[in-house]
């Protein structure tokens, strides 16, 4: 039966073809860079970032405490280490101060998720060096040996998952005083004892304990990607890793790749590009306009308000971006009840609105300015236009969306259909219900059956 037998040899031939598991990344940027962004990243838009570690002790300054104490003197940081601590104080002896005696990885979780975020990014290793959980190659230097006493990481993740949303993992490849990064640096990084040692056993047993769903890069600027053997990870977390399917990465891989190498682009902290990137990009920022980590000198006006957050979460998300917002918890363990209470409006707020921000796709234009500033996202003919700012009467001009006979408009949060007319060549009046002036923040208008 030569027919059956030839059957047989092809099937496995072709079995490999469709499923396409032949296709692995090799270490190099092309091929990194063709990887699909796992979905659930682009439909989450909305992330909180928390930055914690020993910084938060002094609680001064930034969470660049010590490099601005130690690394390059600053008059203010020196200033506070000798006025409070002793001569010959080590940035090290904060470490059993960092106690987080009130942690509570729960009730963070329950703020996190009230915010409406889909997911969450923590610090597990800041460019101070300290893990924020009980990493074997950080003797010492861990929230386990010291400190807390206690694996951060683990216990937040534990509890976020648990509210279903995705967990992800900062890492700085750098670290301003790890002393075999110190002698790579010396070499002109020629060598790569760090990397070896301590940097690549370190991030792999990371992935291997905690299979985060992201990793946020950072620290990588002195040096190039070839130094920290980037792409060699990556293409390891992307075929081999426990997470090879959902994992999403940033941008910061190595001097020069901000912005143009990885998965998502970053591009700068707090990067707002003026026109929509053919890449998907994210931007993060803080509630504290100061510092990312804790600060105990913070002052209200130093503060994103709740309006400008949601409209800085608007303008991102009608561009493409994913919105990542970060707060600073305490030595304590505790998220600063101010922090707590702008999330929780964020959530509120996307209670009502959070159909025009979830799943999102940027519409075909993505600003008007007819009678308010407007900006648009949608979902297939769905168009949703955010009006930043309340319109000076009820009636509104807009003038990009082509309207059909069967177009409908709603008010996100108001029951009853709007009254509306169409314009010439395009565009459309739209009547607002007087009801609706209340004291809102962002107004969003439902288009369904537009072009
Ligand atoms: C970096 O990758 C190269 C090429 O795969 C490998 O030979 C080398 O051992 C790696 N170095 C480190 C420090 O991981
Ligand atoms: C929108 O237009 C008004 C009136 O021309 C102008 O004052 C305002 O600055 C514009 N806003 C933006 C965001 O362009
Ligand atoms: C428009 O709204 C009306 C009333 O809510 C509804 O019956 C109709 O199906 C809607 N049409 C479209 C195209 O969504």
């Amino acid at each position: 039966m030569p027919g059956f037998s030839t059957k047989c040899m092809l099937f496995p031939v072709a079995l490999t073809l469709l499923s396409g598991v032949a296709a692995r990344y090799t270490p190099d940027w092309g091929s990194l860079d063709s990887r699909p962004l796992p979905s659930w990243y682009d439909e989450a838009k909305f992330g909180i970032f928390v930055h914690w570690g020993v910084f938060a002790v002094p609680g001064f300054g930034s969470e660049w405490f010590w490099w601005h104490w130690q690394g390059e003197p600053t008059k203010a940081y020196v200033e506070f280490m000798k006025k409070n601590y002793p001569p010959g104080f080590s940035y090290p002896e904060f470490a059993p101060d960092f106690r987080a005696q009130f942690f509570d990885p729960d009730q963070w979780a329950e703020v996190f998720e009230a915010s409406g975020a889909k997911y969450v990014v923590l610090t597990s290793k800041h460019h101070e060096g300290f893990t924020t959980w009980g990493s074997p190659h950080s003797w010492n230097w861990n929230s386990v040996d010291t400190g807390p006493h206690r694996d951060l990481v683990g216990d937040l993740g534990v509890a976020v998952r648990k509210r279903s949303l995705h967990y992800g993992l900062y890492n700085s490849l750098y670290e301003w005083f790890h002393p075999l990064y110190l002698a790579d640096k010396k070499t002109g990084f020629k060598t790569q004892e760090f990397v070896s040692t301590k940097l690549m056993p370190e991030l792999h047993d990371l992935v291997n304990r905690y299979k985060p769903d992201l990793i946020w890069s950072d620290g990588d600027w002195e040096a190039p990607d070839s130094y920290w053997n980037s792409t060699e990870f990556l293409a390891w977390l992307y075929n081999d890793s426990p997470v090879k399917d959902s994992v999403v990465t940033n941008d910061r891989w190595g001097a020069g790749c901000s912005c143009k190498h990885g998965g998502y682009f970053n591009c700068e902290d707090k990067y707002t590009p003026g026109h929509l990137p053919k890449h998907k990009w994210e931007k993060c920022t803080s509630v504290d306009i100061f510092s990312w980590g804790y600060r105990r000198t913070m002052h209200l006006k130093e503060l994103l308000d709740l309006p400008s957050i949601i409209k800085d979460l608007v303008i991102t998300v009608a561009l493409g971006g994913n919105y990542l917002l970060n707060v600073g918890p305490t030595a304590e363990g505790m998220i600063p009840v101010v922090f707590e209470e702008r999330l929780r409006g964020v959530g509120d707020w996307l209670r009502v609105n959070g159909e025009a921000v979830y799943a999102s796709r940027p519409w075909r234009v993505q600003t008007e300015n007819s009678t308010v500033p407007v900006w648009y996202t949608s979902k297939g003919s769905r168009v949703y236009a955010f009006l930043l700012s309340r319109p000076p009467k009820p009636t509104l001009e807009l003038l990009a969306p082509i309207t059909s006979p069967l177009t409908n408009v709603t008010l996100l949060g108001y029951s009853a259909p709007l009254k509306w007319s169409p314009l010439q060549p395009a565009g459309l009046t739209v009547t607002l219900p007087l009801e609706s002036f209340f004291d809102g923040h962002v107004w969003i208008l439902r288009l369904d059956s537009v072009l």
